[in-house]
């Protein structure tokens, strides 16, 4: 299948933790791991309701991202940093005016960029000269989407624009001041450069990710769940809250701490 399941299968490491506070900390600790000892850390970043608590933690813990350098997945085209609702102000809120940083080693894509090609090769050549991504943290969307791939997206994609799925634009309403539209476009990540990270970490918390995660883990792979994606990738751990990992059946009690 062209762009589709190709490489040989694995199978993601899976914690499941009793509560969503419990399983942020988790990624919190990866994350401080992985910067420990002013480590010249690669972070990919991810934004969305899920983040919060990891970035909360991060904060409180006082990591520095003095040494790192860090990708953010996505933004809407069309926002400027300065609309609460774009991913650029999210991450100023939530991580980079809490923690220590560099500002010259945080990069975002410009949802603003007169030409979307060119930023998405910026973005592609930026992360290729920083070594590429060594840790990627990942959320996954109701429809199992990474970044803002969205169901049907190549298994090899790069960095690109790409088009909202109508159940993204509504499930994002709510980051929007009323009667204000979702973007109906985006830049993200694409899934072929968020399989060349080193390792991926996703984080998965309440009910309503259930029927991701389990179409992501045990379901038909293939890019009708980009999340499936992650079984090409040999070193991926899914953190899951109870709710989260409900779909998954005798897996997630095998996988419960
Ligand atoms: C955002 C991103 C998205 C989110 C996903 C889940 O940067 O990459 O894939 O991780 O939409 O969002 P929440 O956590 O708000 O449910």
């Amino acid at each position: 299948m062209a762009g589709g399941m190709t490489g040989p299968g694995h199978q993601p490491e899976l914690l499941v933790l009793d509560s969503a506070a419990q399983a942020a900390e988790a990624v919190g600790r990866r994350i401080g791991a992985e910067l420990a000892a002013g480590r010249a850390a690669v972070l990919g970043l991810a934004t969305g309701a899920t983040m919060r608590p990891v970035y909360a933690w991060l904060a409180q813990a006082g990591v520095s991202l003095r040494c790192a350098t860090t990708f953010n997945l996505d933004e809407y085209v069309g926002l400027a940093p300065g609309h609460p609702a774009s991913f650029a102000f999210f991450m100023r809120e939530h991580l980079f005016s809490r923690v220590e940083h560099d500002p010259c080693r945080i990069f975002l894509l410009d949802g603003l960029a007169p030409d979307l090609e060119a930023e998405a090769a910026r973005y592609e050549a930026a992360i290729h000269a920083a070594g590429g991504i060594g840790l990627q943290l990942l959320g996954i969307g109701r429809n199992g989407h990474i970044g803002f791939n969205e169901p049907g997206a190549p298994f090899n994609s790069a960095t690109r624009a790409v088009t909202l799925a109508p159940s993204t634009r509504a499930a994002n309403q709510q980051d929007f001041p009323p009667g204000e539209p979702v973007p109906a476009q985006a830049l993200t990540v694409g899934i072929g450069t968020i399989l060349r990270s080193r390792e991926i970490v996703l984080l998965a918390t309440g009910p309503a990710k259930a029927a991701a995660v389990a179409a992501a883990l045990t379901g038909p792979p293939g890019p009708h769940c980009p999340a499936s994606a992650l079984r090409l990738h040999p070193s991926v751990l899914v953190v899951c809250d109870r709710d989260a990992a409900s779909g998954l059946g005798p897996r997630a009690s095998e996988g419960a701490e």
